[in-house]
């Protein structure tokens, strides 16, 4: 184990330099062998336990390769962390003086994540504690700022942009276009929006009913955007607090501070186009208050509800720069894909049998089908999902489906769907 090796280097180190001294070995904050740390907290800085830092001796260690991670943000390289062995030195008041022996190390290739230890006197606990507590301040403002990923309205189990792109199974065109106007803008829209003296803020809106990869493309759009180093913004008013302004507000806010470009997804647009809010979001998105991120800003907003867009901002030019329509699956080659990806090895030609059953769905559909069939036949014990146990799944879903819609029917005249965040929508319907 690497951090064995560490403390038996650190325990020969103390006894040449402080044979009758005894000390505690203890784990260490990796924030202490940063560079950014070492060089904020200068010689003389006052520390609990009557102490006072006094400066530190770069150490020889065999087991620590000194070794820094920079993360890249844009064009340009920040410290993350960096590994390395110490001796800090410590005065305190009563003229004792004394070191703490530290080392930090990555624990292998893959981890990232640092690992380090420190040898130091018993009694001394307290202003060490100081000590790391100081390092770590200095590091993390500069961490916080290298957020890939702002979440407004939510936690960060709202939004995760780990989706793959090719994971999102839609229409090969409508990908690629939604794809490179948003590289075209990043790469090349910028520089013109600049020299035509606008802000350079794009915006694109997904429109399309429940459950056809909206999400999922906003998340995988994001993946993407981070790998080209820049940040996300997420704004999500499906928590407590509904879809508010001052969400938007707090958004384009963190877009204005950024460093870096940003791609600022606003899911369920149309929520935020009510009575109170309207005619503040219209001004954001007619540039009256839009913001001014001279890296360029990426406006993604998705929409169950285009008719409700349609009227208040479609038809007026500027005020969305593209409707991207995100379709339910349009043809058979289409459902055989999604069924293909959501069955992965349970897939068997006899499914093929459904999958005409299936155009016209959502991808929601497919993969509410695939699952539950596995289940029916996992509570069948069966080894194999049959084309019975897909069928059965999917007429029990187009029945719920059927049964749902009904309801919401029936329901509608006293005023379901009459809450402030779905006022003026018209109810769900999957075959709209
Ligand atoms: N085009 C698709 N490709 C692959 N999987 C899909 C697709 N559409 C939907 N799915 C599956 O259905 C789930 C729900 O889709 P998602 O949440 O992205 O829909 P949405 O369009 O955002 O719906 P809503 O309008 O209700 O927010 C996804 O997590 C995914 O598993
Ligand atoms: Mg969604």
């Amino acid at each position: 184990m690497q951090y064995e090796r560490l403390v038996n280097w650190a325990s020969e180190t103390w006894q040449q330099r402080w044979p009758d001294r005894p000390y505690v070995a203890v784990w260490a904050s990796a924030e202490c062998s940063n560079r950014i740390a070492q060089h904020q907290i200068k010689p003389g800085r006052r520390l609990r336990g009557k102490a006072r830092y006094e400066g530190l001796e770069q150490l020889d260690c065999s087991v620590v390769v000194p070794i820094s991670d920079y993360g890249s943000r844009g064009r340009s390289a920040v410290l993350m962390g960096s590994a390395g062995a110490y001796a800090f030195q410590f005065s305190v008041e009563d003229g004792d003086s004394f070191e703490v022996i530290y080392a930090s190390s990555y624990f292998d290739d893959d981890a990232r994540d640092l690992t380090a230890i420190a040898l130091l006197p018993e009694d001394r606990l307290d202003t060490w504690a100081a000590f790391e507590y100081a390092c770590a301040r200095a590091v993390r403002p500069r961490i916080r700022r290298r957020r890939d990923v702002y979440i407004i309205g939510g936690t960060d189990s709202f939004f995760d942009p780990t989706v793959s792109w090719d994971d999102v199974i839609l229409p090969p065109d409508l990908k690629q276009n939604l794809l490179e106007d948003m590289e075209a803008f990043f790469n090349e829209g910028v520089e013109i929006y600049q020299q035509l003296k606008l802000a350079p803020f794009r915006k694109l809106l997904l429109a399309g009913v429940p459950g056809t990869g909206k999400t999922m493309l906003c998340a995988a759009m994001a993946k993407i955007a981070i790998d080209q180093g820049r940040i996300v913004v997420y704004v999500s008013g499906s928590d407590r607090d509904g879809a508010s302004f001052e969400k938007i507000q707090r958004a384009l806010q963190a877009v204005t501070a950024a460093h870096y470009p940003v791609l600022l997804i606003v899911e369920e647009l149309d929520a935020y186009l009510h009575e109170d809010d309207k005619a503040r979001v219209l001004n954001v998105l007619d540039g009256v208050e839009s913001p001014n991120n001279p890296q360029g800003a990426l406006l993604l907003a998705t929409t169950n509800y285009p008719e409700v867009i349609d009227e208040r901002i479609a038809r007026r030019p500027g005020r969305l720069d593209r409707i991207f329509v995100i379709p339910t699956i349009e043809d058979e080659h289409h459902a055989e894909q999604m069924l293909r990806h959501y069955m992965a090895e349970q897939w068997s030609d006899e499914h093929q049998a459904v999958v005409s059953q299936l155009v016209g769905q959502p991808g929601a559909f497919v993969r509410e089908s695939a699952l539950h069939a596995r289940m029916l036949a996992a509570h069948a014990h069966s080894t194999q999902v049959t084309l019975d146990f897909l069928q059965a799944s999917v007429d029990s879903l187009l029945r719920q489906i059927r049964s749902n819609n009904e309801f919401l029917a029936r329901r509608q005249p006293i005023g379901l769907n009459t809450g402030s965040k779905s006022a003026g929508k018209p109810p769900f319907n999957p075959r709209r």
